[in-house]
């Protein structure tokens, strides 16, 4: 399955406010090419984290597609996922991967998976995926979600768009949190396909390489 990652950033690289709280950093223009993005993929995913404190719907605006939505996704351990939280909306097919059950969850399937070094199984989560018909899925968030793909080799495109702000504090969530690499050979190496300056900021492309040499 391709896996594109997509995210928001200040210039200092942050994704949210030192307490965890949303804020906009993506322009109107941006926006426009997220939903585009969303409306071309299978499914998105977003771990618990971000479904607590930013709420989101993961769904498409309807000018950018006829109505049809992607599998929504969200990588719950414990069943966190608020009863009332738009992603139960039934506004789009919603998966909940977590450790407890299989079963409904509101408007929600809940499936089963292992935990690895702590977190839901990736590799499980994908194997899921595929066996549903999904063969893209963009990843939206948030940091720790973002790492753990990315560490794990998981990831092949990488878009940030990267706002005309700066947020600031050492406590603020980053792309890319979790633990983070531990050595050199652990940094992940990224090859930049497009810079584009938009409107509130500039959007940038990578692929990700998987152990191979950046051509620097
Ligand atoms: N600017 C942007 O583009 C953007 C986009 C999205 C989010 N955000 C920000 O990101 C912040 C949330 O990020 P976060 O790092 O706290 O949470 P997160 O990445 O959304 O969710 C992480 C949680 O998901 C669960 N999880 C289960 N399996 C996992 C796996 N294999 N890998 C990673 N996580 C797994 C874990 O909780 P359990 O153990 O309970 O399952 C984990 O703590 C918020 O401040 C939000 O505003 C910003």
């Amino acid at each position: 399955m391709r896996v594109i990652i997509n995210c928001a950033a200040s210039v200092d690289g942050k994704i949210a406010l030192p307490s965890g709280e949303q804020t906009k950093i993506s322009s109107e223009d941006d926006m426009e090419r997220v939903h585009r993005l969303r409306a071309s993929v299978d499914a998105i995913l977003v771990g618990i984290g971000t479904v607590l404190s930013d709420d989101p719907k993961l769904t498409v605006k309807k000018e950018y597609a006829d109505g049809k939505n992607p599998l929504r996704v969200v990588l719950d351990s414990n069943l966190r996922t608020p009863t009332d939280a738009r992603v139960l909306d039934g506004m789009a097919p919603t998966i909940i991967f977590n450790s407890i059950r299989d079963g409904k969850y509101g408007n929600a399937e809940l499936v089963r998976c292992k935990e690895t070094d702590g977190f839901l199984d990736l590799r499980q989560v994908m194997a899921e995926l595929e066996k549903r018909g999904a063969e893209t899925l963009m990843v939206e968030g948030g940091g720790t979600v973002i790492w753990n793909f990315l560490k794990e080799g998981m990831a092949d495109e990488l878009y940030i768009f990267v706002g005309d702000m700066v947020i600031g504090g050492r406590d603020s969530p980053t792309m890319a949190d979790g633990e983070g690499a531990k050595s050199l050979d652990e940094i992940i190496r990224l090859r930049r396909i497009e810079v584009k300056s938009m409107k509130g900021g500039i959007l940038l492309r990578y692929e990700v390489l998987h152990g191979k040499v950046s051509g620097r």
